[in-house]
């Protein structure tokens, strides 16, 4: 068992409520429900075992953190015991009240999400009318408010065409960064795979417009870019590897290594009503299961990235093999590989429609009315 240091991060997800609807949603196939979720006194608690434990920086995340009206209240304890804060919210519920009072509470910077960069196709992929307006809106209050703003572009097959104007939006809201994240495929993204997986030419295309932007905005925007897994040339190391840095929690207070971590068989994550999160984070089955290499099978085990990927992401494993143990099919090594390179085939093909989830389990189908797919 390698050395446990403290962790980096921790990610509270307040509340898995959320006016919109993506279809690449990150939150687990099954919503908690805002009766499950942990009272103000209890992240209280949180945000001071967080501290002592040396996390460094809290993440207020969701659903739509916002929906919370005790946010302010969180964000300022988090600030007067020492933890670096940031929001990641969708905007749309962020008034001129709440931005002046998040700002006063101490909150250190913000991340919004935008899901395209025209009107009628952000709102479409969002399930939510005027999702795109009182984005904009909301980022002019952030920076009005005096806060630092990361726009986070969200990028697919349906919206790479327009990522050069989205770059542009998030200097003209000035953004001091901007996170062009390609959509990683688990829990509810992965059923919209085929809709949403970009080909190779656009992949490329993508990552020439990213390139000539960070020359040309050099001083001005930084841009953070990821590309999907599904074209990578190798795994990456989720989360920093399991347990090293990050953790999770729910909304219901159970503290995971990752947020996509229920997706795995096996476990029984345990909560923050039950124990302390330093004694989850040390010594819990949950976060010992996948720390350090003794767990790989081959050919992770002899590996000479072992310790550079960690064997990948483990709930993306599971998902395409169905083996919590095996190597992450986006390595060259495992012939799981061809399972990614069908999905790009399959993704060839005209999107089928988008699947949109609600909190109530619902899932209605809208077709795709606007598909640009270059290359
Ligand atoms: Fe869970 Fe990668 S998302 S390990």
């Amino acid at each position: 068992m390698p050395e446990i240091e403290a962790p980096l991060a921790i990610l509270a997800e307040l509340t898995h409520r959320c006016p919109l609807q993506c279809p690449y949603c990150s939150n687990p196939l099954e919503l908690e429900r805002a009766r499950q979720e942990l009272e103000t006194d209890e992240w209280l608690r949180i945000l001071d075992e967080a501290a002592a434990l040396g996390v460094l920086q809290v993440h207020f995340s969701g659903g739509e953190p916002m929906a919370r009206r005790d946010l302010e209240a969180l964000v300022a304890h988090a600030a007067a015991v020492g933890l670096y804060t940031n929001l990641i919210t969708s905007g749309v519920m962020l008034d001129d009240r709440r931005a002046a009072a998040l700002a006063a509470a101490g909150l250190d910077h913000v991340q919004i999400s935008f899901q395209d960069v025209d009107d009628a196709e952000g709102d479409r992929i969002a399930g939510y009318k005027d999702a795109q307006r009182q984005k904009r809106e909301a980022a002019r209050r952030v920076r009005g408010a005096g806060l630092p703003l990361t726009v986070n572009a969200v990028v697919h097959r349906q919206n790479l065409a327009r990522l050069a104007e989205m770059i542009e939006l998030a200097v003209e809201l000035d953004a001091a960064r901007i996170e062009v994240a390609h959509v990683q495929y688990y829990g509810w993204a992965l059923r919209n795979r085929a809709a949403l997986l970009p080909s190779r030419a656009q992949l490329d295309a993508a990552t020439a417009i990213v390139e000539e932007a960070r020359e040309r905005l050099r001083g001005r925007l930084v841009i953070d870019y990821v590309v999907p897994d599904y074209h990578a040339a190798l795994p990456k190391a989720c989360m920093g590897g399991w347990g090293r840095r990050f953790l999770n929690v729910t909304p219901s207070g159970h503290v995971l290594p990752c947020h996509a971590a229920e997706t795995l068989p096996g476990f029984d994550f345990p909560s923050v009503r039950e124990a302390s999160l330093a004694a989850i984070w040390r010594s819990s089955d949950a976060f010992n299961r996948f720390r350090g290499t003794s767990w790989m099978q081959e050919p992770c085990r002899n590996c000479e990235r072992r310790e550079i990927d960690w064997g990948g992401c483990r709930c993306q494993a599971f998902a395409l093999t169905g083996d919590i143990n095996a190597t992450d099919p986006v390595c060259g090594k495992v012939a799981d590989r061809t399972i990614l390179e069908a999905a790009v085939r399959e993704s060839a093909a005209p999107p089928p429609p988008l699947i949109y989830r609600r909190i109530g389990g619902e899932q209605p189908v809208r077709p795709a009315t606007v598909v640009p797919t270059a290359g």
